[in-house]
């Protein structure tokens, strides 16, 4: 192709050497596509050398090429109208979008768009819908658990015990042995104080008191102790910033006690842990809370689980965020961020009904 002539043409060839996109010029010749030119774009990003390259059959020079490329040059050709095709390439291991041109009489320009970090975020985009999905049901399917555990506990502790209360009780009915009496009402004493201690625990289980009462530090204190002490794991909490000056919304609180509940059974879970750090740092506008185990760090070899998706998910539904700082055989440090306080509206903790509802 011929640019030189006129001021117009010289600008083309101007636009075609400095245009960031790969452009090549083809024409058909005996059913082959034949290279015309490539700019220094198309040199550059296909990693081909144009003087070694014009002349040359398409296949030629990409004899891996999937058909679209050739069709939409051809089809470009012989219907002389713009034709447009998107795919992987894998000569050049990218993914490309061509839009081929027309140029009467006889030849055709391809310009190449790099699509491929374009496609690597929509992949990254499909996948994370995909894991929130999956999350949405395993959310679904923990809370449908959780109601099991609940109402089997109940069946077999409060519901148990309070059978057992009306069975003395209705034996007691129209009775005047006064030893029998006193015996039943000892025995009564007994479950009853028995169904007192259950329904404490499960009431702890369902939402800590000590977190409501006395805050985040005593409640995370606890509830390591629950977690930690049964497998001989030693723990410390560290604190910086006075929990009543930086004070944190409810939410914020449950949110993090939870999350700090799914670290602590991640580093009995996986760590081989001997000593865990709960570092709580309070600043005028944020939270941190850090989980340290001392155990083996994470394994390059790890799954991705859903516990460490769901806190990161959550944190950042609240405007924070997790950070895993691990190193093999260097134990792991987990550090969650999370705002203070919550924008109006963003997460409602709903203390009269004590459930958490996201409004809109
Ligand atoms: N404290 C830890 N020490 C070592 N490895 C860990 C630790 N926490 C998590 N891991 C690794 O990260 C993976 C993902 O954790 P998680 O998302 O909580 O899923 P799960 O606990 O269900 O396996 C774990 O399977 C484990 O291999
Ligand atoms: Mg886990």
């Amino acid at each position: 192709m011929k640019f030189s002539g006129s001021w117009k043409n010289f600008s083309y060839r101007i636009l075609f050497e400095r245009v960031f996109d790969p452009i090549a010029l083809y024409r058909v010749d005996e059913d082959k596509i034949i290279f015309v030119d490539v700019n220094p774009a198309y040199e550059r990003v296909m990693k081909v050398v144009r003087e070694k390259i014009i002349g040359k059959a398409f296949y030629d020079v990409w004899p891996q090429a999937e058909a679209m490329w050739s069709r939409v040059i051809r089809e470009c050709l012989t219907q002389k109208r713009t034709m447009h095709c998107i795919g992987e390439s894998v000569d050049t291991k990218s993914y490309l979008e061509a839009i081929a041109f027309p140029i009467p009489p006889e030849m055709a320009a391809v310009i190449f768009l790099d699509r491929t970090k374009l496609k690597r975020s929509d992949n990254a985009l499909r996948r994370r819908q995909r894991q929130l999905r999956t999350l949405a049901a395993q959310l679904t399917l923990s809370e449908e658990n959780m109601r099991r555990l609940i109402a089997s506990d109940l069946h077999d502790s409060v519901g148990y015990e309070l059978i057992s209360q009306l069975k003395i009780l209705r034996e007691l009915d129209g009775r005047e042995d006064t030893k029998h009496i006193s015996e039943s009402i000892h025995e009564l004493i007994n479950i009853t104080e028995n169904i007192i201690s259950e329904n404490r625990n499960l009431i702890f289980e369902l939402s800590p008191p000590v977190l409501k009462e006395a805050g985040l530090n005593p409640a995370l204190d606890e509830l390591a102790k629950n977690i930690l002490e049964p497998h001989k794991i030693t723990w410390q909490i560290i604190t910086k910033g006075d929990e009543d000056e930086f004070r944190a919304d409810d939410s914020v609180c449950v949110i993090l006690y939870r999350m700090a509940r799914e670290l602590l059974i991640n580093a009995v879970k996986h760590s081989g842990a001997s000593n865990v750090n709960i570092i709580i740092n309070r600043k005028p506008e944020i939270i941190t809370v850090a989980i340290e185990d001392n155990g083996t760090g994470m394994l390059k070899s790890s799954n991705k689980g859903f516990g460490l998706f769901s806190i990161r998910e959550r944190l950042l539904a609240l405007g924070g965020n997790l950070k895993i700082i691990s190193e093999q055989g260097k134990g792991l440090m987990a550090v969650m961020t999370c705002p203070l306080k919550l924008k109006k509206g963003e997460f409602a903790h709903d203390d009269k009904t004590n459930k958490n509802t996201f409004s809109r």
